[in-house]
């Protein structure tokens, strides 16, 4: 098939906007009830070639959904594909049983049907298809959608909040066609740019304050966002909602996996064209995206050069502004939303994990391992006590950087390379960057609310084709003491806490009578009991630094527990 690129350089970015399609804004589903219906269909991304697609609802793509923080919600998600596939929100925080991991399989002409309670804040997440070894496939072929969460903190800041209007969902995705002009998996040729499934897009913006909620929707590629005329934009959230201030930039860099909510005042800029474009030659070089996607000698992906689109600055969306809309917004918040970083001296246990090449030093293609292992269904790599506040080092020993996915939290990132992130970067992600060749990066994040024994949930690559090839690990959140803790707060008293090893436990007379103590490590582990003498009794607990709990019995068998850390 004849591919038509739209190239554009520094010294030609003025040239004639011949962009031909209209950019589709995705429609939208309201909540509480919603309904997708996983499909197979065929789409006409370039003219005359039908191409086999696949899409929720319609036959690419898939609706918005709405919803409010602290909605009761219900999705009946009905597999009409010939094939199974499991449907994940990506950076909500549900339940295992409801998260849409490789474990939660929607077998062909079945349904499935989370219910749970929007716990984020006001952002931008997504849903795709998760099942293992063929997240790429899916995604690909077409199921991917929006999911956009309000909630009042977002109501009362003056924001763009009317969708298709002043503010615009826009998912950016590079697709490779093979010769017949169907969707190719797995390639290093993605070389036709698409914004809400089509190509050579353009859009009419009003002339006022727009809101631009921008998706990294490709399975591999990273995107140096930008405006041809180099106009300044107010980057206002990233994946699990808003900043706490605006932060004026004229380039974001975006991993696959990655939201931004952008801001850009167009009042003075009535009767202008310009771009939405990707500054690919401003990526540093060991990033798929930029002109050589590894670094050190010998380091290649086969065919990566032959795509253009590397190292190429290239137009996504053609803009004209036009009239503003009735009572516009017109200015741009001072500061957003309200949210405490989690401090590091508050983590319980720093977990880390090397990212190396399963091939010879030099291979970009992988597969790629995490500590040394491909992704097996049924390993558990880590358990995290519920409500633990932990460290997570990435290390990356490849010539590539891999955008890291956690699911059930959002994280703070704590530094990049040793350095402290930037603004941009120090609000709630669900994806980090790890550079190439030794690079670092810590977050913080805590795993509250939901635990389960059984069902695991996922870290990985956000580059599909490295997810599916293995790049992939798996969590449970274990409650070993289901609920006990809340309950004994007050009913007995342990000091001091964090502690070095010496411990006082005071009771009271009467009501409990505790006679009996038990410490657990974080995995549940007895490591210490014995009796208690008195009211107030002195331990002295030898161990490495990390969280314990422990259990004080009476006769009754009525039990409280608290946790304390060692450091
Ligand atoms: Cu966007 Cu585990 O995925
Ligand atoms: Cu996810
Ligand atoms: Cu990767």
């Amino acid at each position: 098939m004849k591919r038509i690129l739209l190239l554009i350089t520094a010294t030609s970015i003025s040239v004639a906007l011949n962009a031909q399609n209209q950019l589709v804004i995705p429609s939208v589903l309201n909540g509480p009830n919603y309904n997708l219906t996983l499909q197979e269909g065929t789409n006409e991304f370039y003219p005359g070639i039908t191409t086999n697609t696949m899409g929720a609802n319609g036959d690419l793509l898939g609706p918005t959904l709405m919803m409010t923080k602290g909605d009761n919600i219900s999705i009946t998600v009905d597999n009409q594909l010939m094939e199974p596939t499991t449907i994940h929100w990506h950076g909500m925080h549900v339940a295992p049983q409801n998260d849409g991991g490789p474990h939660s399989v929607i077998a062909a002409g079945t349904t499935w049907n989370p219910q749970f309670e929007v716990m984020d804040k006001a952002g931008m997440n997504w849903y795709h298809p998760h099942l293992h070894m063929m997240t790429d496939m899916h995604v690909s072929k077409g199921i991917a959608g929006l999911i956009i969460v309000r909630d009042t903190e977002e109501a009362g800041l003056n924001l763009p909040l009317t969708y298709g209007v002043d503010e615009f969902p826009i998912i950016l995705q590079t697709k490779g066609f093979d010769a017949n002009g169907q969707i190719e998996v797995h390639t290093e040729m993605d070389t036709s740019v698409l914004v809400n499934g089509t190509p050579h897009t353009f859009t009419d913006l009003p002339a006022q304050v727009v809101r631009l909620r921008v998706l990294n929707g490709a399975s591999q590629r990273a995107f140096e966002l930008g405006f041809s005329d180099n106009r300044t934009f107010s980057l206002i959230g990233t994946d699990g909602g808003l900043l706490t201030a605006p932060v004026s930039l004229t380039r974001y860099r975006m991993a696959p996996g990655q939201r931004a909510d952008i801001l850009v005042d167009l009042s003075t800029s009535q009767g202008q064209a310009f771009q939405l474009m990707n500054f690919g030659s401003e990526l540093p070089n060991a990033i798929y995206g930029a002109l050589q996607p590894g670094m050190g000698p010998g380091a290649t992906i086969p065919n990566y050069t032959s795509n253009p689109l590397n190292g190429s600055d290239f137009a996504f969306l053609d803009i004209n502004v036009v009239a503003p809309t009735p009572s516009p917004i017109t200015t741009i918040p001072a500061s957003l939303a309200t949210f405490t970083i989690i401090p590091e001296a508050s983590a319980n246990i720093t977990r880390t994990l090397t990212f190396t090449s399963a091939g010879a030093m030099g291979n970009l293609v992988g597969p790629f391992l995490i500590n040394g292992a491909e992704f097996d269904m049924a390993t558990i790599n880590y358990t995290v006590p519920l409500n633990n506040t932990e460290i997570w080092t990435l290390t990356n020993q490849t010539p590539i950087a891999h955008p890291f996915h956690i699911h059930d939290v959002q994280f703070f990132i704590l530094d990049i390379n040793g350095v402290p992130p930037p603004p941009a970067l120090s609000g709630y992600n669900d994806v980090v960057l790890v550079p190439a060749g030794m690079g670092e990066v810590r977050f913080i994040a805590k795993f509250e609310n939901f635990a389960n024994d059984t069902i695991p949930y996922m870290y990985h690559c956000h580059m599909l084709t490295h997810e599916d090839m293995g790049m992939m690990g798996q969590f449970i959140v274990s409650d070993p003491f289901s609920g006990l803790e809340e309950q004994s707060a007050s009913s007995f008293q342990l000091y001091p806490n964090p502690t070095n090893g010496e411990l006082f436990i005071a009771t009271m007379a009467g009501e409990t009578n505790f006679e009996t103590y038990e410490i657990f490590d974080y995995q549940g582990k007895q490591m210490q009991a014995g009796e208690l003498s008195g009211s107030t009794t002195k331990l002295s607990f030898e161990a490495s630094n990390g969280m314990y709990w422990i259990k004080l019995a009476n006769k009754e068998k009525k039990v409280a527990l608290k946790r304390f850390t060692i450091k």
